[in-house]
């Protein structure tokens, strides 16, 4: 059985290949209710653990905590990033892993896929477009390891831009030379891909968007807008239980799904969070022009990828993802782009319906997806006087399709060193001089032996590297190769001595401390017994680093076991 699975960050979508159709699945619930989604939260309570609609089930239980989005902090993680949630310090992709498993065996068990045909599933994963490589290697390796076989990934927007062409194939002869512009705001993210349709290929042409930005924001708006309006003062909302905090947001979610382009109050029952309390009624166009400005970021970030890409015009503007159903948002789109925009008829189901399609490969529809960020590694020049920037993959540098060969990039040199130390990043953009600028992701070093004595060394961490004349006889070339869903190897090979070594690039360390308190607790929310702001989710930098100072002695095992073929001697 053949799947796309959209892994949003507020709910999990997944379409089926049905003989050249795609129907979403739908799940059964812990209470017996159908619902054509799965929601990605994990509930912990002790050593348990409960994921999907049994941790749905488990919100506001006593003593269990609930992270609602681990997407969100995919982001800024490693795969050594380690959350405390609820007491428990627990590593990202267990969590991940995890929560693939309780989603595969709900598809297995309690879902319209289920009746003993799902056996094997086959999937097409989503990421968001600016996804780095870290989100994308733990995407894949919890999928992996949770039983699905993974067909690739597929970037959101550029899965519903397959959706789009999918059922607009009549229209296709009508269609002009111009572009789609894919809007896709979703809950926690937004994303804006320039997409050039063709007959039987598409291609992306460009991608930007707001990892930060999403539905989620205009729950947290109308929170606030509820609270001011009831006369709650900020020291008392400081003092909410994550429990509390939880419940009105849900409560916000709810009404804000509810709302129509008549609808002209909302009423926010605020006696669900506090007995005490009673309901406030609301004016919509309050909380639309407050959530205005978020929408018209939306806006700029289209506007400033069609001014980057003047060459042809943008037929369509393409409106997907749950977030876009705020009334307002279509409204405010409209007033810029007039009849170019275009609702989905299917906003939230859409990147999971165009994965289904991508996975299928008798659809006849191919999609060329482009590498996201610049990727290259620090060089020495001027005789190790001065460091300079080569890039390796150029972003926007179009992906091979799922069954061609990777892209490769060689480089051949004669060292000046005894071992080589590839220090490698990726970063969103590069000056004029070339220099990484703005986000930069720094990876994993490796070392490589030019003096073929080393060559059996195990590690060379210890080994100084010095400048040698010993090696200058010796030809090195370095292959790097990117495959379909963006992922990277580099074989460095001494011709000369007859030895390769293969490396996955990546950042298999990164540094745990980044997903801060500050950024867990504005951005997942967890709800238990009385929990306090203290006990919500918080990658605790102290831990992860004691962590990783006791892991250091098996960190090269590890690394091994995580570098496919590492190192492979020849
Ligand atoms: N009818 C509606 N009106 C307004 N907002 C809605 C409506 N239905 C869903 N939403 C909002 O859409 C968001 C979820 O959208 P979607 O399912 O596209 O996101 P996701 O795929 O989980 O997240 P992301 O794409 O950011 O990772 C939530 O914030 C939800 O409240
Ligand atoms: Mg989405």
């Amino acid at each position: 059985m053949k799947v796309g699975i959209d892994f949003g960050t507020t709910r999990v979508v997944v379409a089926a290949v049905d003989r050249g159709n795609y129907p979403l699945v739908s799940f059964e619930t812990a209470e017996g209710n159908v619902r054509d989604w799965f929601p990605p939260l994990v509930a912990v309570q002790g050593e348990q653990r409960a994921y999907g609609w049994e941790a749905w089930q488990l919100q506001g239980q006593p003593g269990w905590t609930i992270l609602r989005s681990l997407k969100r902090l995919l982001r800024d993680a490693g795969p050594e990033t380690v959350l405390e949630i609820g007491g428990q310090f627990l590593e990202i992709r267990q969590l991940l892993r995890e929560l693939m498993e309780s989603l595969r065996d709900q598809l297995c068990q309690h879902s319209t896929l289920s009746g003993g045909k799902a056996g094997a599933i086959e999937a097409m994963l989503g990421v968001p477009a600016n996804a780095n490589s870290n989100q994308r290697f733990l995407t894949t390796e919890a999928a992996r390891d949770a039983g699905f076989e993974v067909l690739g990934l597929l970037n959101e927007p550029s899965a519903a831009a397959v959706e789009f062409a999918h059922r607009d194939r009549e229209d296709a002869k009508k269609r002009s030379d111009g572009w789609l512009m894919v809007y896709d705001l979703g809950g926690g993210t937004f994303d804006a891909s320039l997409i050039e349709l063709g007959d039987d290929m598409h291609s992306i042409v460009a991608s930007d968007g707001i990892p930060t930005l999403g539905g989620d924001d205009f729950d947290e708006i109308l929170a606030e807008l509820a609270l001011t309006t009831f006369g709650v003062s900020s020291t008392e909302r400081d003092g909410f239980s994550a429990a509390e905090w939880f419940t009105l947001l849900e409560e916000c979610r709810e009404k804000k799904e509810a709302l129509n382009p008549n609808t002209r109050k909302v009423t926010i029952d605020l006696e669900r969070v506090r007995a005490d309390w009673r309901e406030v009624s609301l004016a919509v166009n309050e909380f639309y022009e407050q959530c205005r400005p978020r929408i018209e970021s939306t806006r700029e970030v289209v506007n400033q990828l069609i001014a980057e890409h003047p060459e042809r015009p943008v037929d369509t503007l393409y409106v997907t993802g749950g977030g876009s159903e705020l009334p307002p948002v279509a409204r405010i789109l409209r007033e810029e782009f007039g009849r170019r925009v275009r609702r989905s008829a299917y906003m939230r189901s859409a990147t999971a319906i165009g994965l289904a399609i991508r996975a299928d490969a008798q659809s006849g529809f191919v999609l060329r997806d482009q590498f996201m960020r610049n990727f290259g590694l620090w060089r020495e020049t001027d005789a190790g006087r001065s460091v300079s920037f080569d890039l390796i993959f150029p972003r926007g540098t179009i992906l091979p399709g799922p069954k061609e060969p990777p892209l490769e990039s060689v480089r051949s040199y004669r060292p000046a060193h005894n071992v080589g130390h590839f220090r490698y990043l990726e970063c969103a953009k590069l000056a004029e001089d070339g220099r990484p600028v703005g986000e930069i992701s720094d990876w994993d070093d490796i070392r490589f032996p030019f003096d073929p004595f080393l060559q059996h060394r195990a590690d060379l961490a210890d080994v100084p590297v010095i400048r040698t004349s010993g090696t200058k006889s010796f030809e090195i070339e370095e292959t790097y190769t990117c495959d379909s869903s963006g992922n990277l190897a580099v074989s460095i090979a001494n011709k000369s001595a007859g030895y390769e070594k293969v490396f996955r690039l990546g950042r298999w360390f990164g540094k745990q401390g980044k997903v801060t308190a500050r950024r867990a607790r504005a951005r997942s929310r967890a709800v238990g017994d009385g929990a306090s702001a203290q006990e919500r989710p918080v990658a605790h930098a102290a831990v992860a680093r004691r962590r990783a100072q006791a892991a250091v002695a098996q960190r090269n095992d590890h690394r091994r076991a995580l570098a496919a073929g590492m190192p492979r001697v020849a």
